[in-house]
């Protein structure tokens, strides 16, 4: 069992590996909400879902990701199979993504083509808040349009979804690293300005230098950070075309009322993008405080293989999301309503009335055994129930139950007859609150 920092916290025989966790209640709670939100708005933009492998022949992501990335170089799964196959476990969703696209001929169904992929990825990384070796992604890819307005629709998408979780003060910064026609241009200004200081980067770097010097501004060794301060940006490098979507983008996104920030410095870990990046943060997540990322990536299908076909995706971290989730918005999936009898009598009146509202698909509980009043309270407590209704031997007397609004203390008395109704009634104003 292990605490909010990771640590150890009760002798078991066995324990999960660093840098991976168990999900369970009431956390996992605040992940289903997320994950249902994300299914509801894939399906209203037309996205729909792909379940792609956990495992791929590593060249799937040394291909795409990049060798000189840290990801690649220095973070992946990698091992050989039984049948001599050298085989990774996916670090992240968009190279399987393509190669499932490229694959199974996706580019056939009618453009352009939306997918949308959850589950676990992993990345030997040393592991800290927000930073895990096994970690979820919710990711998005729209394949077949090159336009500004895709780039505003995926943006757009995030911004809705962060809005309907009522997740606040989250920042929003946009680059466009160039492509093809002129990116060369710029690694040429980046090995020029790195040059001179190749004795003080580092041996990652030196290698990077010469390979794909972009590199070197996502190192995250500390005195790397501070030599590319004064490295040449890459937004005075680009090309007309790259300009006026990276302009068109930002037309589209201010009158869309989505608020961004341009940054020239995110260049993103990994190799396959072109134009379009982005990065979602929150102050409230400590160093690891991207919640989402992505960017466009317009050749990487004809690197697999495919037909030249543009795209753009996403990613959001789950396990950071449900960390500002907890933070900001309150628990989903509490019961509404605990049922506290008193007595065997009160007992089984309780149960037939939970097992009403279940039935109803209203969340309720009731326990199955007998317990004092204070235990019960304590229990509803614990359980962050909305009410309690509590039925002892003076209330089956008059037929009644005594129901208490936990959060103000309020209460009064209904008919046995009456619960259902009182139930329903507060159960649509607290789904409606709590949604
Ligand atoms: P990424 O920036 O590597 O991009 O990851 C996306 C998000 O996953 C991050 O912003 C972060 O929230 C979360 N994440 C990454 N690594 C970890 C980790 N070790 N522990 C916890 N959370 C983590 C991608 O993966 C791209 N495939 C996104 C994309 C999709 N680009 C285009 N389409």
């Amino acid at each position: 069992m292990t605490d909010e920092q990771g640590q150890t916290t009760a002798l078991s025989k066995y324990n999960t590996l660093k840098g991976i966790h168990d999900i369970f209640p009431p956390d996992v709670f605040v992940w289903n909400k997320i994950e249902r939100t994300a299914k509801d708005l894939f399906y209203i933009f037309g996205y729909d879902e792909i379940k792609i492998p956990v495992m791929e022949s590593t060249e799937v992501f040394t291909r795409s990701i990049g060798q000189s990335t840290d990801i690649v170089g220095k973070e992946m799964y990698t091992f050989t199979d039984k049948g001599d196959r050298s085989v990774t476990l996916r670090p992240e969703g968009t190279a399987s993504v393509v190669r499932c696209y490229v694959e199974n001929a996706l580019n056939r169904r009618p453009a352009p083509q939306k997918f949308y992929y959850v589950g676990p990825m992993f990345r030997y990384e040393r592991p800290q808040k927000g930073r895990m070796r096994q970690f979820y992604q919710i990711g998005a890819e729209c394949f077949a349009s090159a336009s500004a307005e895709a780039d505003a629709e995926i943006l757009g998408i995030l911004n809705e979804f962060f809005n309907k979780l009522k997740v606040p003060e989250l920042r929003l910064e946009i680059n466009s690293i160039g492509c093809k026609a002129c990116r060369p241009d710029y690694n040429s200004a980046l090995t020029r300005f790195f040059s001179q200081k190749e004795e003080f980067l580092c041996g990652d770097c030196r290698a990077r230098l010469k390979k794909n010097p972009l590199r070197i501004l996502d190192c995250k060794v500390e005195s790397c950070g501070q030599l590319r301060k004064d490295a040449p940006l890459i937004t005075d490098f680009l090309c007309e075309n790259c300009k006026s979507h990276h302009e068109r983008l930002r037309e589209l996104l201010t009158s869309r009322g989505i608020s961004f920030r341009d940054n020239p410095s995110i260049v993103r870990g990994l190799d396959y993008y072109t134009k379009t990046t982005f990065e979602i943060t929150s102050e409230h997540l400590g160093a690891q405080n991207a919640v989402a990322a992505g960017g466009r990536y317009d050749n990487l299908v004809e690197e697999f293989g495919g037909p030249p076909t543009p795209a753009i995706g996403f990613a959001i971290g789950m396990e950071r999301l449900a960390g500002l989730m907890k933070q900001f918005a309150p628990s989903p999936n509490t019961p509404f309503f605990y049922f506290a009898p008193l007595g065997e009598e009160a007992l089984n009146i309780a149960i037939s009335l939970a097992i009403n509202l279940m039935d109803k698909n209203i969340s309720s509980i009731c326990t199955q055994w007998q317990m004092s009043l204070k235990g019960h309270m304590k229990r509803a407590d614990k359980l962050n129930a909305e009410y309690v209704i509590m039925i002892g031997a003076d209330e089956i007397q008059k037929n009644t139950a005594v129901w208490k609004h936990l959060s103000t203390g309020t209460q009064g008395e209904i008919s046995i007859e009456d619960i259902g109704a009182f139930v329903t009634l507060h159960e649509k104003r607290l789904k409606a609150e709590r949604s």
